[in-house]
This record gives structure tokens, sequence and C-alpha cells, in this order.
């Protein structure tokens, strides 16, 4: 089965945005998806003061779709409040890379869910202190 891609969704799986992994990150996460086994881990720096995510980054270990989903996803994160970027949503993403093929929408599911489980992560390790 061919499975046919835009171009923004090819464009950000051959040049991914953000990619690597944040040593010193402030919020973390990995996400996987039981059905295909990919997972996308999330790396981010978070503005202590103004909650504003400074830096974000990610590790892709999936699908075009993975990888193409998570780039747009940290585009659409960074200089975002921790409350602005938990709004975003998987239907945004998908739009944002000019749709996805049906088989292929649990993918941005996954990068939004890596984000905000990242930014959850965060939150709960500040109530703590
Ligand atoms: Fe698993 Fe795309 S098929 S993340």
């Amino acid at each position: 089965m061919v499975i046919q891609y835009t171009s923004k969704v090819i464009e950000h799986f051959k040049n991914p945005h953000n990619i690597g992994k944040i040593e010193d990150a402030d919020a973390y996460a990995v996400e996987g998806g039981p059905a295909c086994g990919d997972q996308i881990a999330m790396y981010l720096k978070i503005d202590r003061d103004t909650k504003v995510i400074t830096d974000i980054k990610f590790e892709s270990f999936g699908c075009a779709a993975n990888v193409a989903t998570a780039s747009i996803v940290t585009d659409m994160a960074k200089g975002k409040t921790i409350e602005e970027a938990m709004k975003t949503t998987w239907k945004r993403v998908a739009e944002e890379l000019g749709g996805l093929p049906p088989i292929k929408m649990h993918c941005s599911i996954m990068a939004v869910d890596a984000l905000k489980n990242a930014l959850k992560n965060y939150l709960n390790k500040a109530k703590e202190k």
C-alpha cells in the first residue's frame, strides 16, 4: 500500500526541525504507540518565571508521520506558555501539515501526547517543590 503524504509532511520528515536531545531538560516525556510500537521522546526548557517554552527538541523512533508531526509540534510549542501549549490539538497539528492520511492520524495524537505529558510532568514536579 502506498501512503500519500502532503508536501509539508515530506518536507518535515526530510528536514525535521528541533531534532535531538536536551541534556538538562526541565520537562521530559516518552510516548509510545501500542499498535505500531513507535515512540517519541520530547525534551523542553521552560522559563521558571514566565512559564514560556524557550527550547524544545524531540527524538523519534518511528514512521515518517511520527517525525513530521513531532517536528511541527515542536515548532508550534516553542515560544508559547505552558497554558497555551496545553491547548494544542492533534487536529490542529494535522491541519498545519496540510492533512494526514487517516491511518496516520494516531501519529499526530502521539506527538501531542508527548508534549502534554512532558508539560504535566513539569507541573507535577513543580507542585512537589
Ligand atoms: Fe506509529 Fe506513525 S505508525 S507513529
